[in-house]
């Protein structure tokens, strides 16, 4: 038998009519028609208290505890209507306690399932990473071993072929370190007031030869100050700004040109990598700062990279507590962009 409001109210107002009926027949001048009036008066009366009270104040309410526990098994939490109303009833707060509870649970279990996928998607990608310049180092090394080239010139460009995969896996192996090390904050920072503009001329003359290859027009603005001073770690702006040319030429056709510039307000230095490449589209610049993401997969192994340049800037930048700021257009190119602080400030110094 299913108990609800309804019937139990029934069964309540008839106890209570009877009582009050049978209290009311033991005085004599109460006639029996006045007793059957009080009967009806008590039993409806009490039945639509009754059915108020247990319909509205506690039914109501177990009956949304129980749709609200169905949603939580289903993990439906936005079907839940969270009403904030009727602080008076008890039951009603429950189930508030409960919801605010649940959601809590739930926000920590979608956060753990986004880093569990997140965990192996990247075990995915740094398998199918590693494996791409061992297969290929294997594949020379076993080929020599074999004995199948005997050519002393053929031999040599196996060997150099080799080494060069080798190198790029430990180039590899290397930025995941870097990335772990800055995560896990196993780098300690070294800020320092330095000259932002000569740090970038060093970073320039290690990639002359390079953009000389590809006919690139390498150089800092004719507008930028003689001296930019920025108070950061060394190292590190010496990493995002290897990075960052490295990518504007990589990235560029032949004739292109690379132009980096100093913006000086009054607190900050805003340093601009400007690039006439192939630029990103829209749809990709979001995600250019995850790991191993590239635009063209193909194009981007092709051209040496494992992807894993700007989600170095990017953490490098975070411990700066700043950001890399892009901006760019398909097919007429891309500006890098990041702010330091000109002196030490609150800012930095407790990351130190
Ligand atoms: N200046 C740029 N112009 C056009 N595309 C760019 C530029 N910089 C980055 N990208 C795109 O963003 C992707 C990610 O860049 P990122 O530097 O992280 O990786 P990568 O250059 O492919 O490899 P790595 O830097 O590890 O050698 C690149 O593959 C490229 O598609
Ligand atoms: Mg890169």
């Amino acid at each position: 038998m299913v108990f609800n409001s309804r019937l139990i109210a029934v069964l309540l107002a008839f106890c209570i009519a009877v009582v009050t009926t049978s209290f009311l027949s033991l005085f004599k001048e109460v006639s029996s028609s006045a007793l059957v009036v009080t009967f009806l008066i008590s039993l409806s009366s009490t039945y639509l208290l009754g059915f108020i009270i247990l319909e509205f104040l506690i039914f109501r309410e177990i009956n949304k505890i129980y749709n609200l526990l169905d949603n939580l098994r289903k993990s439906e939490l936005t079907a839940i209507d969270q009403n904030k109303s009727g602080l008076f009833n008890p039951l009603k707060k429950i189930n508030e306690e409960i919801f605010s509870y649940a959601a809590l649970k739930q926000k920590e279990i979608d956060e753990l399932k986004k880093l569990e996928a997140f965990r192996r998607e990247f075990i995915a990608d740094v398998s199918h990473e590693l494996k791409t310049p061992i297969f290929a180092a294997q594949g020379f090394v076993h080929t020599l071993l074999d004995g199948a080239v005997k050519d002393k010139s053929v031999r040599n460009r196996f060997l150099k072929k080799a080494a060069k995969s080798l190198d790029g896996l430990d180039i590899l192996v290397q930025d995941l370190l870097t990335l772990s090390q800055i995560e896990t904050g196993e780098i300690k920072m070294h800020f320092e007031s330095f000259d932002i503009r000569q740090l970038a001329e060093e970073v320039i003359d290690q990639f002359e030869n390079k953009a000389e290859k590809k006919d690139i027009n390498l150089k800092i603005s004719k507008h930028a100050p003689e001296e930019v001073f920025v108070y950061a770690d060394w190292q590190r702006i010496n990493q995002v700004l290897t990075n960052l040319i490295s990518n504007a030429i990589k990235y560029s056709n032949k004739n292109g040109k690379v132009t980096i510039d100093f913006q000086i307000t009054t607190s900050h230095v805003v340093t601009r990598v400007r690039d006439t490449g192939e630029g990103i589209p829209p749809e990709h610049v979001k995600r250019i700062f995850e790991r191993f993401y590239r635009v063209d997969k193909s194009r981007s192994r092709e051209k040496g990279g494992t992807g894993l340049g700007l989600a170095i800037v990017k953490h490098i930048m975070e411990v700066h507590k700043s950001k890399v700021e892009v901006s760019s257009e398909p097919g007429k190119g891309s500006v890098f962009s990041f702010k330091l602080p000109r002196e030490a400030t609150l800012q930095t110094s407790p990351a130190e």
